[in-house]
């Protein structure tokens, strides 16, 4: 039978591409964003997949959803994506925006880990997007990397917290999407959406906990977290002078 999947962040970037990859496995999809139309032009695409949008600051739209969902019956994965970015010295950061970024990628998690597992069939997979970003505080990441440290925290909780539920993290590094074309810094490792999708369908298929992609880039960054801070900051610091 055909797994049925929920892609929440399913109109663009990542998000797009896992979607148009599982519609060629036949899955039976339900995609959701803030925007109708784009998720319309996805599951046209996709060649069938329902449509639900919602905004995952609100919970109000997230319930509305997820009773629509359990009406048609039990999920076999949740993938959460949805996001937003607007990265800064925190010394320039607008505290609006800066509030907006903490309810959309962290309440907006939350939102998503408490209202999913109840979707699921038993051991139903629900995964959370982190990112490398989230790994080690890095200079004119924030508010951005706060938020993502807070996800990758938050899915190891629910890790803990739900043996009934396949919870899984997923971290890439670099993808270019509509999110990372407004950097003006070079970005090392830097891959195609639909190379990010492959790798995400690749482990969610798979056992491990957390799908971090691309390896030369995590294994880095998971190095330098390792660190003792006073090796660590001084190595971050140096990043930040460099882009003085
Ligand atoms: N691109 C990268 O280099 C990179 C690296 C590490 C991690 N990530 C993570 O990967 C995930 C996907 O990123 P991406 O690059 O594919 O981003 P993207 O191209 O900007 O797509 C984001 C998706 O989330 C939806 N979205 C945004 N705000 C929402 C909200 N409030 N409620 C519901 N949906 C919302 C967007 O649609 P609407 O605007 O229509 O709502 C869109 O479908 C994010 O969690 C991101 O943090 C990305």
């Amino acid at each position: 039978m055909a797994e049925r999947i929920w892609i929440i962040g399913a109109s663009d970037g990542i998000g797009r591409e896992l979607a148009l990859a599982y519609a060629r496995e036949g899955a039976d999809l339900i995609l959701s964003a803030r925007g109708r139309d784009k998720l319309a032009e996805v599951a046209a695409e996709a060649g069938e997949a329902e449509i639900l949008p919602l905004d995952v600051a609100d919970r109000a739209s997230i319930e509305a959803a997820a009773a629509a969902i359990a009406a048609g019956g039990k999920l076999d994965r949740i993938v959460h994506l949805a996001a937003l970015y607007d990265p800064g010295r925190i010394a320039d950061l607008d505290p609006e925006k800066a509030a907006q970024l903490v309810t959309v990628n962290l309440t907006g998690s939350f939102h998503i880990a408490q209202v999913g597992p109840r979707l699921l069939r038993k051991h139903g997979q629900l995964a959370l997007c982190g990112s490398v970003a989230g790994y080690v505080g890095l200079p004119q990441g924030q508010i951005y990397s706060a938020t993502k440290a807070g996800v990758i925290n938050l899915a190891e909780s629910l890790r803990a917290e739900r043996p009934d539920v396949d919870v899984r993290l997923i971290c890439p590094g670099f993808v270019d999407t509509r999110m990372t074309r407004r950097n003006r810094f070079r970005m090392p490792a830097i891959m195609p959406a639909d190379k990010a999708a492959a790798a995400i369908m690749k482990g969610l298929a798979g056992k491990q906990f957390e799908i971090h992609f691309p390896h030369r880039l995590t294994r880095t960054l998971k190095l330098i977290r390792a660190l003792p801070y006073a090796a660590s900051l001084r190595l971050t610091r140096r990043l930040s002078r460099d882009g003085d």
